[in-house]
């Protein structure tokens, strides 16, 4: 569809104006075709309330214009200035303890304050009708990165009268809400819905339908608050694709929904920084300290393709240290170069580094850019115009190659589990990603499908983990599907009310899976119980009750994994290596191709080239596959760091 093309973040309210041209004219010397500015730039767009000062970034736009360079024009609404507080006080959020948040930093707003979102549509509306049609302008962005900082959910009064308001039109009578929650149970009826209050702050745990329906609630306000700014935009450029940058691990309202107002979902890669915050062992984040963990920015390449329905960008690319993680180190020499090429094999039209330059100023001054804070060249700005020249030279084009094997990623069941986890460190995410991982050691292309998908026709392997609820789509796919799925575990164990399945969990008919999970087996997060051949399952095992081909159980002799022609269930968390071991049986049993990958090695293809690129602290050896025609980047040997392309024969 696209030719790849990089991008950069700049901030001209940052910098003189006398500087702005030098920098627009190197940027195009490194091959950047996009740059993003405004989004946080209000102050200097209003001053003073209808105080109206765009002349400059009009400026810095012919600038930018003169030089070849298209704009990706953000909207400042995740910065509101000073006086919009004054102007409405209550736009501030409230955290679940009921404490205000302060002005002093970012994200400051509500998002069921309708005011503001008032406020933020007046000034989508006035920088649209102000540069809307410059000859510079390609394409928006909306906001920055909903729900950064924990900012999905607020516990205001404005948050409460919208969730009721949201729950009458939901129920129509508190009968029908008090049936859906359970209230009965502890005489938690209610007899009107202005009665309703939000989930904190109560003397213990809300009932489970109550905290997902304002989660549920509280993501359609995002998803509200986006549709307002996408339905100014593009009344004025309908021909200009809207964007949104999305965030890694990032979960607190459903991402595919906001997506239905966006032309291209892109997220925000920090690798390093990603790794570590995450929660992963000790070891893997010793081992990629200076290169990521080699599947998470893949598995969210993966996601945002299916988030923006095929088209997706990187936003903000990490281009050296950061500066928000318990520790920030150096990435290897040729990262910078390697994820914008990972990120391209998956499909990316556009990889933006974050920033142009580092800012000696303010909170992010430690933060690196592709330029020194004095303007020399830091190290990702020769590896940007490495790329720059490589994907010239290599002529990568089109989009990812649809995958063979699919994975379901459900933002409601992340949600579920969070509020009824049942076993500490539970979670539809770690089960999505552990697959994810699995598959990818064998070097398969692997899509993200939505819980909307209503068929999976055309993929080899499904696999539908940890999810809380059917809906009538997956059902259907489910049943329509002639090739290999793995459900499990928890899978179905809740209806969307939040209570348990009448036939009990996967609660599926019988022709189809003859398995019932009768108990839950919950463990200490440091405790396995070992499987008969190998591997573990950590927190969490189900006694089945099946009537089904038995293929792995545990040492105490509950089945582990069962299948019924191609269907499989998994009734346990498993460790790395038993979802290893299941995803290797799965493969062999649905002979997929497969590719042997050196450790650290990972690869994806994109309309007629392999991509392989070396997250290992060491150099690689690749073993060429049958169905490639020879390197047309790199070569079989892989530094660290490394990237190699091979071209696949024609037919392959
Ligand atoms: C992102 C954000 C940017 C910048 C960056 C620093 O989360 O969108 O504005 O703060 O992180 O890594």
């Amino acid at each position: 569809m696209t030719t790849p093309a990089l991008g950069v973040c700049y901030y001209p309210e940052h910098w003189p104006e006398d500087w702005w041209d030098r920098d627009a004219a190197r940027m195009a010397e490194v091959g950047i075709a996009w740059v993003r500015i405004g989004e946080f730039a209000w102050s200097r767009l209003e001053p003073t309330p209808g105080n109206l000062t765009f002349d400059w970034i009009i400026r810095a736009m012919d600038v930018l214009g003169r030089h070849g360079l298209k704009v990706v024009f953000g909207t400042p609404t995740a910065t509101p200035p000073r006086w919009m507080i004054d102007k409405h006080p209550d736009m501030l959020a409230v955290d679940a303890q009921g404490r205000r948040k302060g002005f002093g930093s970012r994200r400051h707003y509500d998002f069921s304050h309708l005011g503001y979102r008032e406020e933020a549509a007046r000034i989508t509306r006035l920088l649209a009708d102000a540069v809307g049609n410059h000859p510079a302008l390609g394409a928006w962005q909306t906001d920055n990165e909903y729900g950064c900082h924990g900012t999905t959910y607020s516990y205001s009064p404005a948050a409460q009268e919208g969730f009721q308001r949201w729950l009458t039109k939901k129920y129509g009578t508190a009968d029908a809400l008090n049936q859906a929650w359970g209230n009965v149970f502890w005489s938690m009826e209610y007899n009107r819905f202005e009665q309703v209050e939000l989930p904190n702050l109560l003397v213990c745990d809300a009932a489970p339908a109550h905290d997902l329906d304002f989660r549920r609630y509280a993501s359609d306000q995002v998803a509200a608050f986006n549709k307002v700014q996408f339905d100014i935009l593009k009344a004025v450029r309908p021909d200009l694709p809207v964007i949104h940058n999305f965030m890694s691990r990032y979960t607190e309202f459903d991402h595919y929904d906001v997506a239905e107002t966006l032309d291209i979902a892109s997220w925000d890669s920090y690798p390093l920084g990603h790794l570590a915050v995450s929660g992963e062992p000790e070891e893997i984040k010793r081992l990629y300290m200076r290169q990521g963990d080699p599947d998470n920015a893949a598995f969210h390449h993966d996601l945002y393709r299916a988030v923006g329905h095929g088209r997706w960008w990187i936003m903000e690319q990490q281009p050296g240290p950061v500066n928000w993680a318990q520790f920030n180190p150096d990435p290897l020499p040729g990262m910078a170069r390697l994820w914008a090429w990972e990120a391209f094999a998956h499909g990316a039209e556009v990889v933006t580094y974050f920033r142009w330059r580092q800012a000696p100023f303010a909170q992010e001054q430690m933060h690196a850019g592709l330029l020194r804070p004095d303007s020399e060249p830091a190290p990702a700005y020769h590896e940007a115009i490495q790329v720059a020249e490589e994907l010239k030279a290599v002529g990568l084009d089109g989009t990812a190659t649809k995958g063979r094997v699919a994975i379901v990623f459900d933002y409601q069941s992340e949600w579920a589990w969070e509020i009824q986890p049942q076993a500490k460190g539970f979670s539809h995410g770690a089960h999505v990603r552990a697959l994810y991982a699995a598959f990818r050691k064998h070097g398969v292309d692997i899509d993200v499908l939505p819980p909307s998908t209503n068929s999976f026709a055309g993929y080899d392997i499904v696999a539908i983990p940890a999810l809380f609820a059917w809906n009538d789509d997956l059902r259907t796919a489910m049943t329509d599907f002639e090739g290999y799925l793995l459900i499990g575990p928890r899978s179905g164990s809740k209806t969307q009310d939040f209570s348990i399945p009448p036939g009990l969990a996967p609660d599926l008919p019988s022709n189809l899976l003859d398995v019932k999970v009768t108990r839950i087996d919950s463990i200490d997060p440091s405790l396995e119980i070992e499987v008969k051949g190998s591997g573990a399952i950590h927190h969490w095992r189900e006694r089945l009750e099946t009537k089904a081909n038995v293929i792995i159980e545990d040492v105490d002799g509950w089945p582990v994994l069962v299948s019924q022609g191609k269907l499989f269930y998994l009734g346990a968390s498993g460790t790395r290596s038993l979802v290893q071991r299941v995803v290797d049986y799965l493969i062999a049993e649905a002979d997929l191709p497969t590719l042997t990958l050196p450790a650290g090695v990972r690869c994806r293809t994109r309309n007629g080239f392999r991509i392989y690129v070396n997250y290992a602290a060491g150099p690689a050896t690749l073993t060429p596959a049958k169905d490639e025609a020879g390197y047309v980047l790199g070569s079989a040997d892989m530094p660290a760091a490394g990237v190699t392309v091979a071209r696949l024969a024609t037919g392959a």
